[in-house]
């Protein structure tokens, strides 16, 4: 299996390639304006991998997400959990889809909560083991943290409601993965996306996060809600702004 992490510190972003060196063939996962569609086509060529799909986990709200150009460079479209709120084209991912590169199977979680599009990707070298190897858990399940709920409708009923969602896509999905699963979420560190606990740390696994994350040790969805929504940081100041330019972007035109 190929998995190359590219991350942009100065705002705590992570983007992926996902691939199989012997069957020629690799995705992105959230690429990065700030990064550039042609870092990720040369690496992806360097590693030996043809690209075929483009994932965002959804649409992001603190960075600026360069997938459509990437698509459209590489004669894809984006694929993006069913519930984008595109009117335009894309190709929508549901819960169980299954990306096959070869032996490394890449299997949808729809996990809403952050956004109601929110999905994780479940990533499995089935020439290792039948065993999931790692999860790209978007802005579901953070290292030391959860995603916020509050981005898309700052409104308190339906910011309650999307940290209810939350507690069932990290206690119903992402926390029942085995524990020695990797965690790779889409931010980290400075990210606008998080909380009071976001680590600088980019990776954890599930069994630790299990252990240590505040927000997996509350078992009690109403707890959950609560503690979320009254450790939540102020909104940050550009997130619709920049929420409602990836929507732009990611339209056909
Ligand atoms: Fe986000």
């Amino acid at each position: 299996m190929i998995f190359l992490p590219i991350w942009d510190g100065s705002h705590g972003c992570a983007s992926f390639i996902v691939g199989d060196d012997a069957d020629g063939r690799g995705i992105v996962v959230d690429p990065l304006a700030v990064i550039g569609a042609d870092t990720y086509i040369l690496n992806a060529a360097e590693m030996g991998l043809k690209i075929v799909d483009v994932i965002e986990t959804h649409v992001h709200a603190d960075h600026h997400s360069i997938a459509r150009e990437l698509a459209e460079k590489t004669g894809l479209l984006v694929s993006m959990g069913h519930r984008a709120p595109l009117a335009t084209a894309f190709n929508p991912l549901h819960e169980g889809d299954r990306i096959d590169l070869g032996g490394v199977h890449v299997t949808v979680l729809e996990t809403p909560g952050h956004t109601p599009d929110s999905i994780s990707l479940v990533v499995t070298d089935t020439t290792r083991s039948p065993d999931p190897w790692l999860v790209l858990s978007g802005d579901s399940l953070f290292v030391g943290d959860v995603g916020r709920p509050d981005l898309v409708d700052p409104t308190p009923e339906l910011t309650e409601r999307a940290a209810l969602d939350q507690f069932h896509s990290i206690h119903d999905k992402i926390l029942s993965l085995p524990d020695t699963t990797e965690l790779y979420p889409a931010h980290y560190g400075a990210s606008a996306c998080g909380g009071l606990f976001l680590s600088p740390k980019p990776i954890s696994t599930v069994g630790y996060e299990r252990r240590w994350n505040r927000f997996a040790q509350i078992t009690d969805p109403e707890e959950f809600v609560s503690q979320l929504l009254s450790l939540l940081k102020p909104p940050p100041v550009d997130a619709a702004a920049i929420r409602s330019q990836n929507l732009g972007n990611l339209k056909t035109h």
